[in-house]
């Protein structure tokens, strides 16, 4: 199975969350600044990001607008936070409108716990991992 791990991080906390994301996915997390569009089809994706004065970064906007159902079988979403699980709502919405299966579950955690989520991120990849396989 195809997986990959995306992420936008401003600060840094949605990088950190995307890195143990990626251990338990065994594969490289890659910024989407890196990488501005998927170098070839995945089945699943994880995909990240944070809210900035409400509103998730540009760039991954432009980076989920560029994914489409030949590219990407599934995305699993990840968001940092103080408060808001807005970047997750919106990006769940775009997908959908692009025809792109999203999973309900996605994966939190607020920006002061980063260090303590980092575990249960790596578990949340591997359970999606055997979710995917069944
Ligand atoms: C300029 C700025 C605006 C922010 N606006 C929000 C916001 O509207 N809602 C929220 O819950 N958190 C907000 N935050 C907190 C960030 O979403 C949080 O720190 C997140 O973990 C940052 O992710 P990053 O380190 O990957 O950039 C804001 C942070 C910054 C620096």
């Amino acid at each position: 199975m195809r997986t990959a791990v995306r992420y936008y991080s401003k600060l840094g906390n949605t990088r950190r969350i995307a890195e143990a994301i990626a251990d338990g996915a065994g594969v490289p997390a890659i910024s989407v600044t890196e990488e501005p569009a998927l170098s070839e089809p995945v089945d699943l994706l994880f995909l990240g990001g944070a809210p900035y004065a409400n509103i998730m970064a540009p760039e991954l906007r432009a980076y989920a607008e560029t994914l489409t159902p030949n590219t990407v079988g599934r995305v699993v979403l990840f968001t940092t936070s103080n408060w808001s699980r807005r970047t997750v709502l919106a990006l769940k919405k775009l997908l959908k409108q692009k025809g792109i299966p999203v999973a309900d579950e996605y994966f939190y955690a607020h920006m002061t716990r980063i260090k303590a989520r980092c575990s249960a991120a790596t578990e949340f990849a591997k359970a999606q991992l055997l979710k995917e396989k069944l």
